[in-house]
C-alpha cells in the first residue's frame, strides 16, 4: 500500500509545541508528513524541529521553493490525503471561512482537495466568540473535520474551553478520517442527547446524570461522515458538536415536540438522550414553601414515550436506534423497549458498570437487533459513535 500524505498546518499557538509529538506519531504509522508552518508559528517552534521531525523541509514562506518540492509538479495541496492544521488559531480558522489565501499555508489549504481537519486552540473568550463559532459552522458546513477544542487549563491562565486536543487524539482522528468516506453522505440523522429537566417550581426539578457526551459523539461522528445532522439536546454539561441543526429543549414534552416534529425528515433517527419518565402533577408558579416538618406528597404524572411515538410514525427507510439504560437484566429489558418502540437497534448500557453509561468518557454496551446481539468492549464514546454508525449502515445496507 502507497504511504499516507499528511501535510500538516502549524499555526502561532502556544500548543505549536505539541504539533512535534503530532508529526512524531504519524511518522511511527508510515505516514509522509509535510509541515508548513505560518511566520507566527515559527516564534514558537522552529522549522528546524519540524523539518528534523518529519525528514521533509518545513516550508514557511510562500515564496520558498525547496529543491524536493517541485518534483514531477507535484504541489502538496494535490499530494495531500488529508490536511491537518494544529493548532488552529482563530485567525487561520476565519481566513479559512473567508478564502483568504495570503501565506503559504492558507494558499495551499484553498487549493487542495483533500478532507481538512482543523484542531483549534485559543483562549475561550476567542473560541465563544460569535465571529469564530459561525466561522466553524461555515467551515463545518463545507465539510471540514474538526477535534477539540477541549476544556481545562489555557496557557493564559483561564479555565475553560480552548485547549488544543491531545496529539493522540488528533492522531486518532486522522486514521479515522483516512480509512471512512463519506458514508453517510446524503442523509439525514436525527440525534437526541442529554437529559431533561422536570420542574416541581421555578428553583427545583428533577432530573439524571446525562452529561450529553454520548449522543454529542453520535452527532459529531455523523457530522464527520457527511450526514446533515440535527442534533436535540437536553441540559447537558460538555462542549457541543457543531451541527447542520440544533435544537435545545428542558423537558421531555418539549423534547417529544422537538422529535416529533424533526422525525419525518429524517433517514436516521438515534435516542441517546434520558428523558425523564414522570413529571410533578403540578408545578408551582412559587417556591414551595416548608410544611412546619409535615411530610409532602408530591404526585407525578407520566410523561410521553418519545422513541415509541417516533416508533409508532416510522416511515420505509428509516432507521430507529435508541438506548436502554439498565440497571438489571439488561438483555431482557433492552430487548423489550426494542419491540415496544419499533426499534431496528438499540444500544444497551449496563448503567451500574464503572465506564458505562452516565457521565462517563467511555461506554460499555449490547448492540441488540432483531437478530442478533453483539457485546462491545470498553471504549470512548467518540470511538462507540463510529462502531454504531458502522451498524447502522450494515443495516441499511441489508434491508
Ligand atoms: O449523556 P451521557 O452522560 O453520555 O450518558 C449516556 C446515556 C447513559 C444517557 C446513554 O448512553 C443512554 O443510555 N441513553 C438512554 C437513557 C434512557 O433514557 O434510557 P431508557 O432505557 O430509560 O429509555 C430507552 C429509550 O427510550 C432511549 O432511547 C430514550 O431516549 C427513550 N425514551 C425514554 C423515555 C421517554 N419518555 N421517551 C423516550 O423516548
Amino acid at each position: 500500500m502507497d504511504a499516507k500524505t499528511v501535510v500538516l498546518g502549524v499555526t502561532g499557538g502556544i500548543a505549536a509545541y505539541k504539533s512535534a509529538e503530532l508529526v512524531s506519531r504519524l511518522r511511527k504509522r508510515g505516514y509522509i508528513v509535510h509541515v508548513i508552518e505560518t511566520k507566527n508559528a515559527t516564534e514558537f517552534v522552529t522549522p528546524l524541529t519540524f523539518s528534523t521531525m518529519s525528514g521533509q523541509p518545513c516550508i514557511v514562506d510562500t515564496f520558498e521553493r525547496p529543491e524536493t518540492w517541485d518534483v514531477k509538479h507535484i504541489s502538496l495541496a494535490q499530494a495531500a490525503d488529508i490536511f491537518v492544521i494544529a493548532p488552529a488559531t482563530a485567525n487561520v480558522l476565519a481566513k479559512l471561512a473567508c478564502g483568504i489565501a495570503d501565506d503559504m499555508l492558507t494558499t495551499t489549504v484553498l487549493a487542495t482537495k483533500a478532507p481538512v481537519l482543523v484542531a483549534p486552540a485559543m483562549n475561550t473568550g476567542m473560541w465563544t466568540a460569535p465571529a469564530t463559532q459561525e466561522n466553524m459552522i461555515t467551515l463545518m458546513k463545507r465539510g471540514v473535520y474538526v477535534v477539540g477544542p477541549e476544556g481545562g487549563k489555557l496557557a493564559c491562565g483561564d479555565t475553560g474551553t480552548g485547549r488544543m486536543s491531545e496529539p493522540s487524539q488528533i492522531e486518532e482522528e486522522i486514521v479515522r478520517i483516512l480509512e471512512h468516506q463519506k458514508d453517510l453522505q446524503g442523509l439525514h440523522v436525527l440525534v437526541t442527547a442529554g437529559a431533561t429537566r422536570e420542574h416541581l417550581d421555578p428553583v427545583r426539578f428533577i432530573s439524571n446524570e446525562s452529561s450529553g457526551r454520548m449522543g454529542f459523539a453520535i452527532a459529531e461522528a455523523a457530522m464527520e461522515r457527511g450526514a446533515e445532522v440535527t442534533l436535540i439536546h437536553g441540559i447537558t454539561s460538555v462542549p457541543m458538536p457543531f451541527c447542520t441543526k440544533t435544537i435545545s429543549v428542558e423537558s421531555t414534552q418539549e423534547l417529544y415536540d422537538a422529535v416529533t416534529t424533526e422525525c419525518m425528515k429524517a433517514d436516521i433517527v438515534i435516542q441517546a438522550a434520558a428523558p425523564c419518565d414522570y413529571r410533578f402533577e403540578q408545578i408551582f408558579t412559587q417556591k414551595m414553601k416548608k410544611q412546619s416538618g409535615e411530610p409532602i406528597v408530591l404526585r407525578m404524572v407520566e410523561n410521553p414515550d418519545i422513541a415509541a411515538e417516533v416508533g409508532r410514525r416510522k416511515h420505509y427507510g428509516q432507521t430507529l436506534v435508541g438506548f436502554a439504560a439498565e440497571t438489571e437484566k439488561l438483555t431482557e429489558h433492552a430487548m423489550q423497549k426494542l419491540e415496544k418502540k419499533n426499534l431496528d437497534l438499540i444500544v444497551a448500557n449496563d448503567v451500574t458498570k464503572a465506564g458505562a453509561g452516565f457521565n462517563t468518557e467511555t461506554n460499555i454496551v449490547t448492540l441488540i437487533t432483531r437478530d442478533e446481539m453483539e457485546p462491545i468492549p470498553i471504549m470512548t464514546k467518540k470511538e462507540l459513535a463510529f462502531v454504531i454508525l458502522d451498524k447502522i449502515i450494515a443495516l441499511r445496507a441489508s434491508i
